[in-house]
């Protein structure tokens, strides 16, 4: 991981160089909706109080529980007893990232959507309620993180989840078997260069042009960053678009160019 003046200058050199959030100068009229209808779409929707409410639960439970350690995430807390509120802390993705996956999922309608990385399942709520007839299908190693992810679905009457407990090198190939196709792939559990490039391949097997894979931590360390380069710049993708803290790429075949933005959120 950079440590976090390099990400800080790194964050400053990406705000001066990227694409404002009015959409001056962007051409493409994909990208242009993508800032105006997704990017500066602040409204609140009714789901998000509750699943926020778990959050600051989480936020205030200091309990331990004993935590497998799957992720490069295990950085930030080396012992395998951990405190519920820091897990939730330094792993759940912050509110304005989730609500923006939630504009997106509610935008373009995905059915079968992928979480690498459930966590508390905070995001994976707001997936899952973003479009009621997708199914949800999220990923998680651990095993008493997983157990409180499901509770706090049951909790919030969400029922379109199906939470896959195991190493995602052993739940992902046994689902990729038995599904074909995949809308929408958040990919947030280990920020490795190898596994992260291997995901996108299993996951691009089961894609097509109308598919979004969304990556997090893209710029967390140089092994991410050189991730995301691959990712990007693979021949299958027409379009990324970087936000600095997520990444998102397309695979529409109508673009009249392969495209790659960069833009404020
Ligand atoms: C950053 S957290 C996910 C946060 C969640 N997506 C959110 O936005 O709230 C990453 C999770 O992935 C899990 N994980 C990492 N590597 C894994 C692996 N190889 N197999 C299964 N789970 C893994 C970790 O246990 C951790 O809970």
């Amino acid at each position: 991981m950079y440590s976090h003046l390099t990400i800080a200058k790194k964050y400053i050199r990406y705000w001066l160089t990227a694409s404002n959030k009015k959409g001056h100068g962007v051409h493409s009229p994909f990208v242009f909706n993508f800032i105006t209808q997704l990017l500066n779409n602040k409204k609140q929707q009714p789901s998000f109080h509750s699943i926020e409410s778990h959050r600051s639960i989480l936020l205030k439970n200091k309990s331990f529980i004993e935590v497998e350690d799957f992720g490069a995430g295990s950085s930030i807390i080396k012992t395998n007893t951990r405190r519920i509120d820091k897990i939730a802390a330094s792993s759940l993705k912050p509110k304005k990232f989730s609500q923006l996956l939630y504009n997106v999922v509610s935008y373009y309608k995905p059915n079968t959507i992928i979480e690498l990385g459930t966590s508390f399942g905070i995001t994976t709520s707001y997936l899952a309620t973003a479009n009621a007839n997708a199914v949800v299908h999220t990923f998680e190693g651990a095993t008493k993180i997983a157990e409180i992810a499901q509770h706090n679905f049951h909790l919030q009457k969400i029922e379109n989840i199906q939470l896959h407990q195991g190493d995602f090198s052993q739940t992902l190939p046994a689902f990729l078997k038995q599904n074909q196709a995949i809308d929408f792939a958040f990919i947030d559990g280990n920020h490795k260069k190898k596994p992260t490039l291997d995901y996108f391949e299993k996951l691009l097997s089961s894609a097509n042009e109308n598919s979004i894979f969304v990556f997090d931590d893209i710029h967390w360390s140089a092994e991410m960053e050189r991730a995301w380069e691959e990712i990007k710049n693979h021949p299958s993708v027409t379009l990324s678009i970087d936000l600095f803290f997520i990444g998102f790429v397309f695979f529409k075949k109508d673009f009249k160019a392969i495209q790659h933005y960069c833009i404020q959120f």
